[in-house]
């Protein structure tokens, strides 16, 4: 897979992709992550990206030239399953729109600023909107990197324990039950019985039970859908 990730805030990106389970990604050949400066595709001097808003009002928004040229660049080298813009009136982002992702070949992703882009580029251009939730960032590089780091983690190869993605919490539209490590007991407070006693179904049956409970508990939401 190849993740093609557009911001004006290239640096702010870095660490992130640089560190753990995302670098040992990209070390491992299981993706390919490309970071672009939009200010290398303005035409000008002052590398602007941004503009005034036409009929007046607070803000700038991103131009469509920048954006047009980049987006243009990369497709002319291969061909993209999405062109993906990370904005708070998006889809909000679950589980399944991160499989259905993690399944494609090539991404771009566009980070937002200010009062968003133009809405030409919308129209044009962008395939998919995202959002990560029911709030206000400064921009969309946060939200590129949640996208990025929860369909990267899935790509077979990228944890240790495949196994592991499979059981996360939202896979099966549950959350995770309980985990814990030794020592089987804290001041007192003991794990369990049933994770002690080395057998499989039984253990797998209670922990099934457990996400079930939780998931009542805490997202009913989810049992419903
Ligand atoms: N940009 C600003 N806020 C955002 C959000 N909640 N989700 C995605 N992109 C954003």
């Amino acid at each position: 897979m190849r993740i093609d990730i557009i911001t004006c805030l290239p640096r702010l990106l870095d660490s992130f992709f640089a560190h753990s389970i995302l670098q040992r990604a990209q070390q491992g050949g299981y993706v390919e992550v490309v970071v672009h400066d939009l200010r290398d595709y303005t035409a000008d001097k002052h590398r602007r990206v941004d503009d005034y808003a036409f009929g007046g009002g607070a803000g700038m928004v991103m131009q469509i030239e920048p954006i047009a040229r980049c987006i243009r660049s990369l497709q002319a080298d291969r061909a993209y399953d999405e062109v993906i813009y990370m904005t708070p009136d998006g889809e909000r982002l679950n589980q399944r729109t991160t499989n259905t992702l993690s399944l494609r070949q090539n991404l771009i992703i566009l980070c937002g600023h200010y009062k968003g882009v133009d809405e030409r580029v919308r129209e044009l251009f962008i395939t998919k909107e995202i959002s990560i939730g029911d709030y206000v960032l400064s921009g969309g590089e946060l939200a590129a990197c949640v996208l990025s780091d929860a369909i990267i983690r899935l790509l077979p190869g990228v944890l240790n324990d495949e196994t592991s993605a499979l059981t996360d919490s939202f896979q099966d539209n549950l959350l995770a039950p309980p985990v814990y490590t030794r020592p089987a007991e804290f001041e007192g407070h003991r794990i369990p019985d049933i994770l002690l006693s080395g057998h499989e179904a039984k253990i797998d049956e209670w922990r099934h039970e457990q996400a079930l409970e939780r998931t009542r508990i805490r997202r009913p939401d989810l049992l419903d859908s």
